[in-house]
């Protein structure tokens, strides 16, 4: 046999791309933004809005993400101090972390049937928003000038909401003009690119508790 190792590397630079599912693969319709009034069943809810306001450990720990040029693509410090990750809430109450694991495994399942693809999720997390702090609108799998961000496979994703005794804090879809005033027990679901930029508004008092869950696509069954 003659070696035959002719290697193409420049033009597998040319073909890479971040994304498997490459962004406005799900269109820009406003049909792809669901809410799901009751997501999570009242007992359930009730568990995990007397748990919300008694953690007391937040993470502090992952680092912020640049790219070459500079450009922060994950801003590690926005979330410092607001993030029960899944290490500190399996050691505190493993009980919530199976509660929010089913919620997850109905939205995956959800995901699934909605869009015709299959995804692989990730662990629970408990995140919260206090007077003061906003979310500008962004992608989850993209910067706002369209550039992958640290994270290009949330390419579907959703928020449980658990509360509603705080002023502010609407989501909101600039692109679609839907505004979403957030219940106890609401999911929403929309996809992870440009078309589907999302803001959270100032919180102006109370504390707010969500459960943001990623998803990504590994099966694509549906149309393009
Ligand atoms: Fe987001």
């Amino acid at each position: 046999m003659g070696n035959n190792t002719t290697q193409t590397s420049e033009e597998n630079a040319e073909d890479y791309s971040p994304w498997d599912i490459k962004p406005g693969h799900f269109g820009s319709s406003s049909d792809n933004i669901h809410l799901f009034e009751n997501f999570i069943d009242f007992e359930d809810l009730k568990v995990i809005q007397d748990f919300c306001p008694t953690i007391n450990e937040w993470e502090n720990g992952p680092e912020s993400v640049y790219a070459e040029d500079g450009t922060c693509l994950y801003n590690a410090q926005y979330w410092n101090d607001r993030t029960c990750d899944y290490g500190i809430l399996s050691r505190i109450n493993p009980e919530i972390c199976l509660i929010l694991e089913k919620y997850i495994l109905k939205m995956k399942y959800t995901i699934e049937d909605i869009f015709k693809v299959k995804v692989s999720h990730r662990n629970p997390v408990i995140a919260r928003w206090f007077p003061g702090i906003e979310q500008k609108p962004h992608a989850d799998k993209q910067l706002i000038d369209g550039r992958p961000n640290a994270f290009p496979d949330y390419d579907l994703n959703s928020l449980f909401y658990y509360n509603d005794d705080f002023v502010g804090g609407e989501l909101y879809y600039p692109q679609h003009d839907i505004v979403v005033k957030p219940k106890p027990g609401l999911a929403v679901l929309h996809p992870g690119d440009i078309h589907y930029l999302h803001g959270v508004k100032m919180i102006e008092s109370g504390e707010r508790f969500t459960t943001p869950a990623f998803f990504t696509v590994i099966e694509n069954h549906g149309a393009q």
